[in-house]
């Protein structure tokens, strides 16, 4: 079955500081995206790969990635029109669908492998997943705390999340509002998520200290 990916790339990264989309953010000497694509492209089950680009950059991001046999569209005002955008343009003979968050720029390969193979394994629907470190706590409107949640049951969530594609159209089409990850989409659809071990270095750069972990982790290699 041939495994294709959607890379949702065109959100603004505000939380980075002004500057360029976040995905163009430079990343010891490469902009994240490229970091992200090469790691898939190092990904022996990948196959066709979609870049949803921010709008007003396709052209520079269909330069930058020349090299990785990419295809480039438009992304969406929201994360899930940029992955409906790029998911329209996967080709016709992917049946397995794994969506990866440019912002997870430092993704190890085993981790796609892992996802792919619970896909491959009959899994509608995998997320990598890294248990909760820190004590978690509900709090109110005026942050008081209401309660202290077991973090047992709790996972922290990461890309790249992989799909049978019809799975995944389908809880598109029926998209019931704005989600932050696909998993969500496809829960509300009633099908079941299964889950594989992440790892630390698949985190989301997000703000600016997360740029300093990233060049951190790329000096040890
Ligand atoms: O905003 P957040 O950190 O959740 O974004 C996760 C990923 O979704 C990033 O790779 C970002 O570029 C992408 N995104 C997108 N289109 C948007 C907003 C976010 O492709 N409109």
């Amino acid at each position: 079955m041939t495994v294709g990916v959607v890379v949702p790339a065109a959100g603004a990264g505000i939380r980075l500081g002004p500057g360029s989309p976040k995905a163009l953010r430079v990343l010891a000497g490469e902009p994240l995206l490229v970091h992200a694509v090469r790691r898939l492209r190092a990904c022996p089950s990948i196959g066709p790969v979609v870049v949803a680009a921010p709008p007003a950059a396709v052209a520079e991001v269909v330069a930058l990635l020349a090299a990785y046999a990419v295809t480039v569209v438009p992304g969406g005002a929201e994360r899930q029109d940029s992955v409906a955008a790029a998911l329209a343009a996967l080709p016709a003979e992917v049946e397995l669908v794994l969506v990866h968050d440019a912002a997870r720029a430092l993704v190890p390969v085993e981790v796609v492998e892992a996802v792919v193979s619970a896909l491959r394994d009959g899994a509608d629907a995998v997320v990598p997943v890294l248990p909760v470190a820190d004590t978690v706590k509900q709090v109110g409107v005026g942050g008081e705390v209401l309660g202290t949640v077991p973090r047992e049951d709790l996972r922290l969530v990461q890309t790249p999340q992989g799909f049978r594609r019809e799975v995944l159209e389908a809880a598109h089409r029926a998209a019931p509002g704005s989600l932050t990850d696909d998993a969500g989409l496809v829960e509300a659809a009633g099908v079941t998520v299964h889950t594989v071990l992440g790892s630390a270095e698949a985190f989301k750069v997000t703000t600016p200290f997360d740029l300093l972990v990233a060049e951190a982790v790329l000096a040890r290699g």
